[in-house]
C-alpha cells in the first residue's frame, strides 16, 4: 500500500506525516511536494519524496503513479480562480493513476458556506470520478487565534475585539492531522463527509479567563466595533489587509457563524487537544 500526501512540506501535510509514521512504515508513504530542499528532512526520515505542482498536471501525474491512497491537502493559493483549476488538475491526474481512496482537506459545512465555494467545487469533480471519497471538512484552525500573539494580552491584561463573545468551534491542526491518518489507516471511511469542528466552543471571554489563571495577572475581554478593531490591530502593526480579514473572522463569529458543532472529530480520533492546553504550548 502506497499512501501519497500532496501538500507534504505544509503545516499540516507535516503533522499527518508525524502521524502516519506511528501506524506505518515510512516506506508505504510518498510525500509529494513542489520544493525539494524544504523536503529533506521527509527524505532523511526514508519517506519517497516526488516532485509535483499543481498547476502543472504532468508532474501530478507522475508523482500519483502506483499510489493506492491519496490525502489531497487543498491549495494555499488565494485567487480562487486559479485554485479551482488546480484542485480540478489533482482530481483528473488521481483519476488517471488509478488511485483508489481519496481524501480530500474541505471546509467544514461547506454546502453552507459562500466562502467554500472551491471546496464544494473541488468535492463535486471528486465525485465525478466515482472514486470512493472522504471528505474531511475542516473547521478554522485554532492556531489563528491561539498563536504567540497571546503574550501582548498578557502583558495588556486587556483583548479587544469584535466577536461580542461569540463562539468558535476551531480545531488544531493536530487534532485534523491525526484525523487524516485515521481516516488514511483505519477501514470504514470510504464515501463519508465528517465536518471536523469542536465539540466545546469557545469564547474570548473563556481565552481571558484561560489567560488569567495560567499568568496569574488579570486578563479581560473587551467589545469594540469592527472599525475599531481594524485600527487596533494596524496600531499594533499588522498589515492592513491582515486586520481586515481578521477583524472580518471576528463579526462572523459574532453573527454566531462559528458557533456550529458535531461530535465527528470526537468519534474519529476519540478526543480533542483542549483549548487550555492549546494556550500553555502558544506561550512557550
Ligand atoms: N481550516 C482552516 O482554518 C484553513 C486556514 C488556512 C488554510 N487552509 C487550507 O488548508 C490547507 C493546508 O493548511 P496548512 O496550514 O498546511 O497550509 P500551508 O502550511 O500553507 O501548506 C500548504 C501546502 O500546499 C502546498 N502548495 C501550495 N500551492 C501548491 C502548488 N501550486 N503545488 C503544490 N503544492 C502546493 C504548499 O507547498 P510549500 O510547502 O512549498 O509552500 C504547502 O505544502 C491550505 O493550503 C488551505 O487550502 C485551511
Amino acid at each position: 500500500m502506497k499512501i501519497i500526501v500532496t501538500g507534504a512540506t505544509g503545516q499540516l501535510g507535516n503533522l499527518v506525516i508525524q502521524h502516519l509514521l506511528k501506524k506505518v512504515p515510512a516506506s508505504h508513504i510518498i510525500a509529494v511536494v513542489r520544493n525539494l530542499e524544504k523536503a529533506a528532512a521527509l527524505a532523511a526520515l526514508g519517506i519517497e519524496v516526488r516532485l509535483a505542482d499543481y498547476n502543472v498536471p504532468e508532474s501530478l501525474q507522475n508523482a500519483f503513479r502506483l499510489g493506492t491512497k491519496l490525502l489531497f491537502i487543498s491549495s494555499s493559493e488565494s485567487d480562487d480562480t486559479l485554485r479551482v483549476v488546480q484542485h480540478a488538475n489533482v482530481v483528473k491526474a488521481a483519476r488517471d493513476q488509478k488511485i483508489q481512496h481519496i481524501a480530500y482537506t474541505s471546509f467544514a459545512f461547506a454546502e453552507d458556506n459562500p466562502f467554500a465555494r472551491v471546496h464544494l467545487a473541488t468535492e463535486n469533480a471528486i465525485h465525478t470520478t466515482r472514486i470512493p471519497y472522504t471528505f474531511l471538512r475542516n473547521g478554522g484552525y485554532t492556531e489563528f487565534f491561539i498563536n504567540a500573539s497571546l503574550k501582548t494580552y498578557i502583558k495588556s491584561g486587556t483583548i479587544f475585539t469584535n466577536t461580542n463573545n461569540g463562539k468558535i468551534n476551531s480545531v488544531s491542526r493536530i487534532d485534523l492531522a491525526l484525523a487524516a491518518a485515521t481516516v488514511l489507516t483505519e477501514e470504514g471511511h470510504e464515501n463519508k463527509s465528517y465536518n471536523l469542528v469542536s465539540n466545546t466552543p469557545w469564547s474570548f471571554d473563556d481565552l481571558a479567563d484561560i489567560l488569567s489563571d495560567i499568568s496569574g495577572k488579570s486578563v479581560t475581554h473587551q467589545s469594540v466595533s469592527y472599525e475599531e478593531e481594524k485600527s487596533l490591530l494596524v496600531q499594533a502593526g499588522l498589515p492592513k489587509s491582515f486586520a481586515e480579514t481578521t477583524a472580518f473572522i471576528y463579526r462572523t463569529i459574532a453573527e454566531g457563524q462559528m458557533e456550529r458543532t458535531t461530535d465527528d472529530l470526537q468519534q474519529l480520533i476519540g478526543g480533542q487537544t483542549p483549548i487550555k492546553e492549546l494556550v500553555e504550548k502558544a506561550l512557550q
